[in-house]
């Protein structure tokens, strides 16, 4: 039996110009529509005012990437904050390094690698880099593997604090009706635990769904609107703390939840819609962000 290899990745060009990686095999473009570099700028580093908390940090800052995939959201965080002087650890979860690797190879097309390709290099080749970057000291690993099978054993051992709670987390997965497994509200519930109450952690995405934010506030995270990013007009930010958001999500939202045909958060990895069930209804109405 001819057995067909997987289809691999492409670089496409958008129509901003600029240049991302579709995955050939699940059709998903990493960073459609204004491309990587402005996007993780948009939806990360202006978002979750970076510059500034990094600036006022007085510990090591921990950003949890979730989605390595050609590693452009922490490559633009690096590149823009650069100058500040810090301590930054990253902990990039991902199955495969093979969007990396490939984006390596495209990486004068892509751009945001320039000065970063002996990190890369040293990232793929032992899993682990520390280097330095303008002002900054900088830690970054690579968790391989299935990331809600990951997350969920950290749970389990979470008082031997197998990775460092967060400060900030890319939140990059494909899309929920691609792959509902990094989107369901176990996984978030599971995110949730993994945050220090006494470390405020923002975590932006770029879906604004009615789905999303409802499993978000369920997993215990405050909500709000997120900046647009030039795809999208909205997009969504969580975090542990109101701090960190400028427009939480109100009693006109909740009212509005109860018209959507997709609310109720998925259980499972399979992606399905439903109207909210009574008893997410009462759990949304006792969140204190809305009390
Ligand atoms: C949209 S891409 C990430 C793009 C990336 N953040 C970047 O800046 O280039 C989504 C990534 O999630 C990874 N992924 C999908 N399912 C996963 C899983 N269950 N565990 C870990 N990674 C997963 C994919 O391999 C893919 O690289």
């Amino acid at each position: 039996m001819i057995s067909t290899p997987p289809a691999g990745y492409r670089i496409v060009k958008l129509a901003s110009g600029a240049k991302s990686i579709q995955d050939l095999n699940c059709g998903e473009t990493f960073h459609p529509v204004i491309g990587p570099v402005a996007e993780a700028r948009a939806l990360y580093v202006e978002q979750m005012r970076l510059p500034d908390r990094l600036r006022k940090a007085t510990e090591e800052f921990v950003i949890w990437d979730v989605g390595l995939g050609a590693a452009a959201n922490p490559l633009t965080i690096l590149a823009a904050t650069a100058t500040i002087p810090a301590t930054i650890r990253i902990i990039s979860f991902e199955q495969t390094l093979e969007p990396l690797r490939f984006a390596v190879e495209h990486r004068d097309e892509l751009g945001y690698f320039a000065g970063y390709e002996p990190a890369i290099a040293r990232l793929l080749q032992d899993g682990s880099v520390e280097f330095a970057n303008g002002s900054q000291t900088v830690q970054w690993s690579v968790q391989l593997g299935d990331f809600p099978a990951l997350l969920q054993a950290a749970v389990a051992k979470r008082s031997l604090r197998p990775f460092p709670a967060p400060h900030a987390i890319l939140f990059d997965a494909y899309s929920p009706a691609r792959n509902p497994a990094m989107w369901t509200l176990p996984l978030f519930r599971d995110l949730f635990q993994m945050l220090a109450p006494d470390r405020p952690c923002a975590m932006p995405t770029y879906s604004r769904s009615t789905m999303l934010r409802v499993t978000l506030l369920l997993a215990g995270f405050y909500v709000g609107a997120g900046h647009a990013t030039g795809e999208k007009e909205e997009t969504t930010i969580a975090a542990n703390t109101l701090a960190l958001i400028d427009q939480p999500l109100d009693r006109k939202w909740l009212a509005r939840t109860e018209r959507s045909t997709s609310a109720e958060p998925m259980v499972e990895a399979r992606y399905r819609q439903a109207p909210l069930s009574a008893i997410t209804r009462e759990l949304l109405a006792a969140h204190p962000q809305f009390r």
